[in-house]
């Protein structure tokens, strides 16, 4: 398939309209398997808060561009990542998620690895000539913690998040000092019947937020959505990798929950959300004291994983935490994700002409210039 020129159609006053990604990026299977190995394959991918994997022994397993991937904490502390794969004869080694005592034993003929990956005990080694334990250690996988949270990536070569993101890092920060030491406290798991860039599109847009479902409507009273601000951020080697989303909070006595007390956490009660390219995001809303880490992890061209994981200080909610988490997961989620789905069927009919994104001069609060910045970077990086 050829690449797509960033497309623009002109206006009556001669300027030129942004228009969306071609349709075909949201459902052909060619485009998806090149999101793999140029998108997911290449770049940071969320795993988990690491006190998710808090104990010794603790793992996890993910896919990721089609590799499974277990995450674990050793004995000495230290998290690792490795392909989930024997160096024997290629079995998968471990499903789900949970804790291993003692070595991480295959299933098909026991050969056992330690924590760190070291191929310890491989049955009737000592009878074959040449063979050399110490060259069928399992294969790392790069693992970084940013901000309290796991990430991996597959591309050895690839810049530390930290590097790429230290301006996000700072906000983050700001808005929550205790980060790192959060625990999980409540989480969703969603299977949306969408490409997972529609996902985003609707994540990092607040053109809908005051003219879409009830559940919307009842946002702008919670959030004062006259001064939205949406900036999207280069860094490391992307030209778009994070946008911020920012509104002053609306009245404690809302149409969407009522809260009685003011966010505790970073000591202001403004909404903030964050979207980390590609498929993460980090939302703080007023009155409610926790973190949410929002995830729209591709599962094919059409489906997506999408999950509302919250972190809190103590792992637990207070009532105006449990309110914003009903909200957010059971109301305003369930309305965004009919919204996307919609979207996804719309963008299958032939009727569809390639639209236009709503790009303000003032890059308003409702100008759609972060979807035009994040399809800007898919085009650069998938063609
Ligand atoms: S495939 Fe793992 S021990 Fe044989
Ligand atoms: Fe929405």
């Amino acid at each position: 398939m050829d690449g797509n020129p960033a497309p623009a159609i002109p206006s009556s006053a001669g300027a030129s309209v942004n228009r969306p990604l071609p349709r075909e990026y949201f459902f052909d299977s060619e485009i998806y398997q090149r999101e793999k190995k140029n998108i997911f394959a290449r770049t940071w991918r969320y795993v988990a808060h690491q006190n998710e994997l808090a104990g010794p022994g603790d793992y996890m397993t993910l896919k990721i561009a089609d590799e499974s991937i277990i995450v674990l904490r050793g004995r000495d502390n230290q998290l690792r990542a490795f392909y989930n794969v024997c160096q024997h004869r290629a079995a998968e080694l471990l499903q789900g998620c949970g804790n291993i005592k003692g070595f991480i034993t295959c299933p098909y003929h026991s050969w056992s690895y330690d924590h760190t990956g070291c191929l310890r005990s491989a049955t009737n080694a000592d009878s074959v000539p040449g063979f050399d334990k110490s060259g069928y250690g399992l294969t790392s996988v790069r693992l970084e913690v940013w901000c309290g949270f796991v990430f991996v990536n597959l591309d050895k070569d690839a810049q530390p998040l930290a590097e790429q993101a230290f301006e996000l890092e700072a906000l983050i920060r700001q808005y929550c000092p205790e980060v790192e030491t959060l625990k999980p406290a409540a989480r969703q798991d969603y299977t949306v019947k969408s490409n997972w860039k529609a996902l985003v599109d609707n994540f990092v847009e607040s053109y809908h937020l005051a003219l879409s479902g009830p559940a919307h409507k009842a946002f702008t009273d919670l959030v004062d959505c006259r001064n939205f601000e949406v900036t999207p951020h280069a860094g490391g080697p992307y030209s778009y990798l994070w946008s911020s989303h920012h509104a002053p909070a609306g009245p404690k006595n809302n149409k969407a929950y009522r809260y009685a007390d003011e966010r505790l956490m970073g000591g202001n009660n403004d909404f903030l959300s964050i979207h980390l390219f590609p498929d993460i995001g980090f939302v703080f809303f007023p009155g409610a004291d926790a973190l949410v880490a929002f995830v729209t992890a591709p599962d094919g061209p059409e489906t997506t994983a999408e999950i509302f994981a919250y972190f809190t200080r103590d792992g637990a909610t207070d009532e105006d935490t449990q309110k914003g988490v009903h909200y957010f997961s059971y109301v305003l989620g369930i309305e965004d994700n009919d919204l996307v789905e919609r979207v996804q069927r719309g963008l299958r009919s032939a009727g569809y002409r390639g639209g236009a994104l709503m790009i303000d001069q003032a890059k308003s609060g409702r100008s759609e210039h972060a979807v035009a910045r994040f399809h800007e970077q898919i085009r650069d990086l998938v063609g």
